[in-house]
């Protein structure tokens, strides 16, 4: 039966009002997600057909920390990626990123988890370094619709291209850039995605290349380019980082290309340098690039909303809180349903200790990839700085009235969870993970009762408060002036 155009049209409001302000209502509270994460982050595999210099897994540097053989062959099965996106998708995730520690296109069922992000309607983005593709993958994953290629080339011309990558040849080099030429015309014969964004990873063995960088991204007509400085690790990639003299050639270099692109960071081919102003920030420091702490400068100007807007699932099911928090793991996929995790008691452990401006709580060390730091390990590299910008700017264009609105629903939400017994709701949770069924709708129902009372409650009190400030005069005071 069709519904009729009055419920579409509320169905409509109810769920714009849900996407507006669910996570917010979230990060009042302080602890609890009303909604699933914006973005999730799937490392499908382990393994990976190359060996770059600076990859925090399988750089030639790293030695015996390096991904061992039995870890490399760790990957998620296609039906447990399924059930996730499932899951996922009813909470309200609306961004699906394949990437981590292996190549994706390494994985067996690759085409298969595409397909299914893209017909569960989800963003697909993937991060390659797209030499396992030929004309025929290339024209499966245009037919596919996947949104987003990172490609991860880190040079400019072939000779640095063996450098960073050790282990590949000049070919490789030039089939990639073949490729990326293809994928981009066919792209465009069948007005379809997916956009490219070239993806270079600087440090000491590539800096001076980023002109040359550019125009590779020009050649083969890709719509971004990305720099990064490399997140080095401890006695192992750390021999990487650039010194001082090699910052500031950075800086002139990236001065320059800054020139000759417009106000939106456009260069007159139509690239478009990707968040260019993150890259000239991190390297403006000097000293803060020399001891790779990347976002000291800025990693203290906002709190970080992380534990509301993203979850990564790692190869061997462990979910993370965000991209640095692989010490701190929230849960594992084989142990519970994601829906449980991100409600879980670590998951809101980590929203509240990282709810903050400062990062010097102790907590904070347990980020990153040291273990010996004495400070926070965000300081080094937050990958989620965009994310916390964007859900701060949102928080900042609340009115005053939402902000008041929201904040009383959340607390007293808060305060009706608190009502019921703690057993009573561990009971309950291992009952649905020993049945594997979805959580009773009843909890759910009784929050949203509540919840709509009480909206009710807010506007019906603030119009009336309204009201009667505006009509004062006439009601009470029969027009008299005071
Ligand atoms: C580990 S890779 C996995 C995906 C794929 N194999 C690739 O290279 O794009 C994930 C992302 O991390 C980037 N990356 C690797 N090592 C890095 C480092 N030390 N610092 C910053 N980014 C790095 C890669 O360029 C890629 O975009
Ligand atoms: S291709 Fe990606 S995962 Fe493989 S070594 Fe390079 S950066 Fe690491
Ligand atoms: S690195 Fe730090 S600031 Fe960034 S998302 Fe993780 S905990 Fe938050």
């Amino acid at each position: 039966m069709r519904e009729s155009p009055t419920k579409l049209k509320y169905k409509f409001a109810f769920k714009n009002l849900k996407d507006k302000y669910l996570d917010i209502l979230g990060i009042y509270d302080g602890e609890y997600g009303y909604k699933g994460p914006f973005h999730v982050q799937i490392d499908l595999t382990n393994n990976c057909n190359n060996s770059c210099i600076a990859c925090w897994c399988n750089s030639p540097l790293l030695q015996e920390k390096r991904l061992s053989e039995a870890e490399k062959q760790k990957h998620l099965p296609l039906e447990l990626v399924k059930e996730f996106l499932d899951e996922t998708e009813r909470m309200g995730t609306k961004e699906v990123y394949y990437s981590g520690s292996g190549e994706p296109f390494m994985h067996p069922h690759i085409m298969e988890v595409i397909e299914y992000t893209k017909k569960k309607r989800l963003t697909c983005h993937v991060n390659t370094n797209f030499t396992l593709l030929d004309k025929t993958k290339i024209g499966d994953l245009i037919d596919l619709g996947v949104d987003f290629l990172t490609v991860s080339v880190w040079a400019g011309t072939p000779e640095t291209f063996c450098h960073v990558h050790p282990g590949s040849n000049e070919d490789v080099f030039f089939k990639l850039k073949n490729n990326l030429i293809y994928l981009n015309r066919k792209k465009k014969e069948k007005m379809n995605n997916p956009l490219i964004k070239i993806y270079d990873v600087i440090f000491n063995m590539n800096y001076f290349e980023l002109e040359e960088m550019v125009s590779f991204a020009e050649s083969t007509s890709s719509e971004f380019i990305e720099f990064t400085l490399a997140d080095t690790i401890p006695n192992g990639t750390d021999i990487l980082r650039l010194n001082e003299k090699q910052t500031q050639e950075l800086i002139e270099i990236s001065k320059k290309i800054r020139r000759g692109a417009n106000k939106d960071n456009k260069m007159p081919s139509g690239l478009e340098l990707f968040q260019f102003h993150q890259f000239l920030r991190r390297i403006s420091v000097a000293k803060d690039v020399e001891e790779a702490k990347y976002d000291r400068n800025i990693i203290n100007s906002m709190p970080c909303n992380a534990g509301w807007l993203f979850a990564r699932i790692m190869p061997d099911g462990e979910v993370h809180s965000c991209l640095k928090a692989h010490r701190i793991p929230t849960g594992s996929l084989y142990l519970n349903r994601f829906s449980e995790i991100w409600n879980s008691e670590k998951q809101s452990y980590f929203r509240k200790k990282t709810l903050a401006y400062e990062k010097n709580d102790p907590f904070f060390r347990l980020i990153g990839n040291d273990p010996s730091t004495k400070e926070a390990g965000c300081y080094k590299t937050c990958d989620d700085i965009g994310r916390n910008t964007w859900m701060f700017n949102r928080i900042g264009k609340l009115s005053l009235l939402e902000r008041l609105v929201l904040k009383f629903i959340a607390t007293a939400l808060k305060s009706t969870r608190k009502l019921k017994p703690k057993e009573e709701r561990l009971s309950r949770l291992k009952a649905s993970i020993n049945s594997q069924k979805e959580l009773p709708k009843k909890r759910n129902l009784f929050r949203w009762l509540i919840l709509i009372l009480l909206s009710f409650y807010t506007f019906f009190y603030i119009v009336y408060f309204w009201f009667f400030m505006v009509f004062r005069n006439r009601l009470i005071l029969g027009g008299r002036k005071e």
